[in-house]
């Protein structure tokens, strides 16, 4: 059902963003008029673009993936949108933004246009170009057509220029900086792996001997009290890693095994499955409620949680999500329109 709210916002963000675009990229052409790389000679070869910021002696990144397939230009993109809010929070906004120039990667598969990269790169983010990362033979079966390209993200696991990254989804509301969140010791402190027997599985790749993976963990809907409960189960959108190649060819052995985890929830049951808390390298978990909440509630917004995930864009949400920090989010994108249009006019 569409409502007359909804075609009234929608019909008003197409009309802004459609704007927005042309404005962005006759200021891009005019002022940049060097391309960057060229859409086919996109590779498993990650750029280092400039040196990153060491803090307590380690190269520090945000990550963020978008995968949109929206491939009409004029078209409203919310994942687009979202990404390029997210980017305005982590690097612009005078509340939120990194204060130690921490750099936002933003992992971005072949599909995504030439276009929509230029304009993220104009607005500070450091675009990652990878190839998408699936099973040798297809046996997934994600809950929606959405969650498709969801294994992609596992490619900063390759990133070993950093030493860690903050991935973050990018329906992502920030409520302050989150540059402190590499001082937490669970991102300072490497785990060993363990050793017990029962949990290595020999037709999986040897788990390398020490490894770092702190998240949260699903809050199970957004009636939780404050501070959230903290469950097993991984949440796939906010994780702080360590890059590790023979990490990464562990995910990729579990990953060619049908059924080794259940598919649905894709990444995040992967996840949850390699760093199970019985097995030999169990996932840490931040403090619940300081960084990070999903299906996030106005508790969590008074509780100063550092970042509230959710499609707050989306009209199907209306009737369960809490108003506050739908509206926050809503007046953090304009916020940023407002911000991009007064340098670029
Ligand atoms: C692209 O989207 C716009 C806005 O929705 C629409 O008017 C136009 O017909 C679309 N173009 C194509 C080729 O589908």
């Amino acid at each position: 059902m569409i409502t007359p709210v909804k075609i009234r916002a929608n019909q008003l963000t197409i009309v802004a963003a459609t704007v927005s675009a042309c404005i962005l990229l006759f200021t891009f052409f005019k002022i940049a008029p060097h391309s960057p790389s060229a859409a086919s000679s996109i590779s498993t070869q990650i750029p280092l673009f400039t040196a990153p910021p060491v803090r307590n002696g380690l190269k520090v990144a945000y990550a963020s993936f978008l995968s949109t397939r929206v491939t009409n230009e004029s078209e409203y993109d919310p994942y687009f949108t979202a990404s390029r809010v997210l980017a305005y929070q982590l690097l612009h906004h005078p509340v939120t933004k990194t204060r130690d120039n921490i750099p936002l990667l933003i992992l971005v598969p072949p599909h995504v246009s030439e276009h929509k990269r230029k304009i993220l790169a104009s607005e500070g983010a450091q675009i990652v170009p990878v190839d998408l990362l699936l099973p040798d033979t297809p046996w997934l079966s994600p809950a929606t057509d959405r969650y498709d390209d969801q294994f992609t993200k596992l490619r900063l696991f390759g990133l070993e220029q950093y030493d860690r990254i903050l991935y973050v989804d990018n329906d992502m509301l920030l409520t302050r900086c989150l540059d402190p969140i590499f001082d937490e010791p669970a991102v300072m402190e490497v785990q060993t792996t363990g050793a017990d027997p029962a949990s290595i599985e020999s037709d999986e790749a040897p788990l390398p001997s020490t490894y770092l993976f702190t998240g949260v963990s699903d809050t199970g809907g957004g009636d939780h009290p404050f501070p959230p409960v903290e469950g097993d189960d991984i949440n796939g959108g906010f994780f702080l890693l360590r890059p590790d190649r023979a990490l990464l060819a562990y995910y990729k052995s579990v990953l060619n095994i049908p059924n080794r985890f259940p598919s649905v929830f894709m990444e995040q049951s992967m996840l949850t499955y390699a760093h199970r808390r019985d097995g030999n390298m169990p996932w840490r978990a931040f403090e619940m409620g300081k960084w990070n909440t999903n299906w996030p509630n106005e508790k969590d917004v008074e509780g100063g949680t550092a970042t509230l995930h959710d499609k707050f864009w989306d009209s199907l949400n209306k009737d369960w999500i809490d108003r506050k920090p739908v509206e926050m989010w809503w007046r953090m994108q304009g916020q940023m329109e407002g911000f991009w249009q007064g340098k670029r006019e």
